[in-house]
């Protein structure tokens, strides 16, 4: 089987072992990814946001079927040029990637389907309507975007914004600038809980969910500093996460059933691929944030090594709408990105970092590489996150250790991560405020 993986980052990495476990893998990326290019049969740069240079390496490729990564080439219709050429597509069409691509969108058809699994929201597109919407809310807001942001555009009230007029300013020069590509902003109640990712495989019809993961979008300790595209994450052997109960996971995979439920009822598009929501738990239960129409980054890190089931039978399955379901070894995991110095605001790029690829081996960690520089075997850094390292074992303690002892084997003082990513005070700490939550 052949196998054609779009992008380049760790989460394409990641992808990119489970395709090479049973088929060729084949890659387009927009920038040299060392360890895809180590696993691939060929490979070809370009832009991968552009269906048509996509197009071009797909039909020299011919694969079985083409896997994309990231949610800016399926924002951009890559699956639906390949689709139109007799190209099998595990990964949503350009209307079906408007559930991450345009938040507006994805509310409003929300709202008629799930209407209890999500915040109280208000879509705008000019300064007038952003006046009237917010003093519908008797609540502190969160503002977001309506368009693509890399994760970085969300600011919530209390902590990135200090007041009301903070919160208004923000979403007037969401719309004004048109900020994420459209001058569309999404007021939204401001929920109180903690927040899990739930990953699931879709034929568009049946949820196939992964094991749940948290991850950590502040730079810094104790969740400080600026968002960034996130900076680590874990999960749990039993495939729940510490403060999440079974029925938790049950309503959150109904919500997003009756999503994609709702995409075809709604507009005839039958979504194929990965889904992945972002949720809030609250004392209410799930509360669906956003959707992602791709693998979280690092989320991929925490699952797909754990999958028993084989990856390409799966995406297959999707294409044959006949999803099977998907297998995870009960092991904890702890993934924790290392970044350039300065990320996300400021980051020193150019830093050679050497990698001691067997001792990561030897402690049975894994080791992704994201956005780097390969020159003649030396690794450099970029302004991006550099490489996600994993670990893990029966507990999320020991694969937070696992994780500590595989870092060392990244030699550079250029690059920081977060020392408290899957440790059992934070981890803890998550756990005590849910009780709080729920009052229980
Ligand atoms: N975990 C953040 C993202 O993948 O968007």
């Amino acid at each position: 089987m052949k196998a054609l993986l779009i992008g380049n980052g760790a989460r394409e990495h990641a992808i990119a072992e489970s395709i090479a476990k049973s088929a060729d893998l084949f890659a387009f990326m927009s920038a040299r990814n060392p360890g895809i290019i180590k696993l691939a049969k060929e490979f070809s740069v370009g832009d991968i946001k552009d269906p048509n240079s996509v197009l071009k390496f797909a039909l020299h490729i011919r694969p079985d079927y083409v896997f994309v990564g990231p949610e800016e080439p399926l924002a951009q219709g890559v699956a639906d040029i390949l689709i139109k050429n007799g190209i099998k597509v595990c990964g949503p069409t350009k209307g079906a990637a408007r559930l991450e691509s345009d938040k507006g969108f994805c509310r409003n058809l929300l709202q008629k389907y799930v209407k209890d699994g999500i915040p109280k929201f208000a879509v705008c597109n000019t300064v007038r309507e952003i006046d009237t919407a917010m003093r519908i809310f008797d609540t502190e807001l969160v503002v977001k975007p309506a368009g693509l942001t890399g994760g970085k555009g969300v600011k919530i009230q209390g902590e990135h914004l200090k007041d009301f007029l903070e919160v208004r300013n923000y979403a007037y020069e969401i719309v004004e600038k048109q900020i994420g590509g459209m001058n569309t902003v999404v007021l939204e109640e401001k929920l109180e809980g903690e927040e899990f990712s739930l990953q699931a495989f879709t034929d568009g019809r049946k949820i196939v969910p992964m094991p749940l993961v948290q991850d950590h979008k502040r730079a810094f300790e104790n969740d400080e500093g600026p968002n960034t595209g996130g900076m680590g994450s874990y999960s749990d052997s039993n495939h729940l996460l510490p403060f999440v109960e079974k029925k938790d996971l049950e309503d959150a995979v109904k919500i997003m059933e009756r999503s994609v439920q709702a995409l075809q009822k709604e507009y005839g598009i039958i979504y194929k691929g990965i889904l992945y929501g972002g949720f809030m738990l609250t004392a209410h239960g799930p509360k669906l944030l956003e959707y992602n129409v791709r693998f979280g980054d690092p989320e991929a890190m925490n699952v797909l090594p754990i999958l028993k089931t084989d990856f390409n039978s799966i995406c297959l399955s999707i294409l044959e709408s006949r999803l099977i379901n998907a297998d995870f070894e009960k092991k904890a995991s702890v993934c924790k990105y290392l970044v350039p110095k300065g990320y996300p605001d400021n980051p020193e790029a150019d830093a050679q970092v050497g990698i001691n690829e067997s001792l990561v081996k030897q402690k049975g960690a894994k080791l992704y590489y994201a956005s780097v520089n390969e020159d003649d075997g030396k690794i450099s850094t970029t302004k991006s996150r550099s490489f996600g390292v994993v670990g893990f074992d029966t507990t999320i303690s020991g694969a937070e250790k696992m994780t500590e002892s595989a870092i060392s084997a990244v030699k550079s003082d250029k690059l920081f991560y977060r020392k408290d990513i899957g440790t059992d005070k934070l981890v803890q700490k998550r756990v005590h405020h849910m009780i709080k939550i729920r009052g229980r």
